[in-house]
């Protein structure tokens, strides 16, 4: 039985597409192993979005050469994702003993040929049975149109395009018949999502409607796009969970414009508004970035003020980096490396405070937690979410994998719920 190992950076697009090979190559026999040494073909699925990304996966992709240059004789390393896109052929010269390359753009094409291939030889659906999940990533569109600024994503992953409505459910039906209980849509953009007959809302619907299905989860929101009829129909739906990602990046209208985000602090603002009117129990969240090309001290303390007054549930907060071939790139990279630093750690204190308020004022509630998997190393500890973002843990000896029980909610460590079964 041949190995194959993966290590996935980046995205949940990214954990997606790593799945959905795992599950091709299931098919032709192979098992997935935690131990690279062991294994006939590592596969490193790549980042692009930070320059810190693409060195960390250039660092453990030059490990993995030398080891198997000294290693196993015939493994096999395949290099692919957003960085593969990026540098493409020239990541072999760069690092020899890489067998493959295998960019994002091309990835779909290149799946369908590996089934096609095993259609023609028998060979598929041998063992699609791999361990029944709990919550399962759907991509749901692919690539991106907007050009924010300084993101590589467009480049890499290509135009904007939706799936078809009809594959989504069949996807998500499938899923459910193994066991899945919960599926999370992707797309950089879902709101923008549209097929011939069907935009984003309508999908919801369209899947809300599957029975077995308990949980719907979806990311990225992009804030231009995320409408009152959108918010409304997913108040409305009790499958959907009430949990929007939205990011802001930053608080400034002025480094709004410059980012090309196409919208104002204030219209963001008025969003979160709209949003809460809607869903008063919904957690927010975010990614933001500090040290965007000109950005000063009163535009940080925008972003500062943003935080405090909306009280995300968590967020994303990263150091700008400047990506070649985007139109930031262009843009004076002018904040210097203390202040990037500096504004980072003023803003990730500002949010640690808010996510352990939020998180406190859970303890003595009761929360709807569906449980996904046992916590590493934690010896009979179990890990969920509530309906929104929250992870719970919760102690007990036999498996809660899949089910959906009502927790008390006891004391909270930061960024996790300990609770008990009602
Ligand atoms: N499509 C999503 C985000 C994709 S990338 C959206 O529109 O929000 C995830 C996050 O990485 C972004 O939200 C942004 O905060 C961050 N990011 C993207 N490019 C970056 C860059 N060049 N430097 C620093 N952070 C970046
Ligand atoms: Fe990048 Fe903007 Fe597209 Fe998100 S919406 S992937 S930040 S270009
Ligand atoms: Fe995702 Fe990184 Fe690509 S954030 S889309 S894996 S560049």
């Amino acid at each position: 039985m041949p190995f194959v190992f993966f290590e996935t950076f980046g995205c949940q697009m990214n954990v997606a597409d790593s799945d959905l090979l795992a599950a091709s190559l299931a098919s032709r026999g192979y098992e997935k192993t935690d131990a690279s040494g062991v294994a006939d073909l590592i596969v490193i699925n790549t980042c692009s979005v930070r320059e810190h990304a693409e060195t960390r996966a250039l660092s453990h992709i030059s490990q993995h050469a030398a080891h198997k240059r000294h290693g196993k004789t015939g493994q096999s390393l395949w290099v692919i994702g957003c960085m593969a896109e990026r540098m493409g052929e020239s990541l072999k010269q760069k690092i020899p003993g890489i067998d493959r390359i295998i960019g994002a753009r091309n990835f779909e094409t290149f799946l369908l040929e590996l089934d096609e291939h095993l259609e023609a030889s028998g060979a598929l659906g041998m063992s699609h049975a791999s361990i029944p999940d709990v919550s399962r990533f759907v991509p749901i569109m692919r690539g991106c149109d907007n050009y924010c600024a300084y993101c590589v994503v467009p480049q890499v992953r290509g135009p904007e395009k939706s799936i078809e409505a009809a594959a989504i459910e069949n996807t998500v039906r499938s899923y459910v018949d193994k066991g899945v209980s919960e599926v999370t849509l992707l797309g950089q953009n879902v709101n923008s999502y549209r097929d011939e007959t069907t935009d984003f809302a309508a999908l919801l619907l369209r899947l809300h409607d599957i029975s077995g299905l308990r949980r719907i989860r979806f990311t990225t929101s992009h804030p231009k796009d995320c409408s009152e009829p959108l918010v409304r129909t997913i108040a409305e739906l009790p499958k959907v969970c009430r949990h929007v990602h939205l990011p802001v990046q930053s608080g400034s209208t002025r480094i709004l414009s410059r980012m090309n985000r196409k919208y104002t602090r204030d219209d963001y603002l008025r969003l979160i508004e709209m949003i809460r009117k809607h869903m008063p129990d919904a957690d927010i969240t975010t990614d933001a970035m500090v040290g965007f090309p000109s950005e000063r001290e009163e535009d940080f303390q925008d972003t500062l003020s943003l935080f405090r007054q909306v009280r995300f549930t968590t967020a994303f907060m990263f150091i700008y980096s400047k990506r070649g071939s985007t139109a930031a790139a262009a843009m004076n990279d002018d904040v210097t490396a203390l202040d990037k630093k500096g504004r980072l750690r003023e803003l990730i204190d500002c949010q640690t405070a808010i996510t352990k308020e939020i998180y406190g004022e859970m303890i003595g509630t009761t929360m709807s937690v569906l449980f996904t998997m046992r916590q590493d190393g934690g010896d009979g500890l179990w890990m969920g979410q509530d309906n929104g973002c929250k992870r719970v843990l919760v102690a007990c000896e036999k498996s809660l994998a899949g089910m959906i029980l009502p927790i008390r909610a006891e004391k909270s460590s930061g960024m996790t719920i300990v609770g008990k079964r009602e």
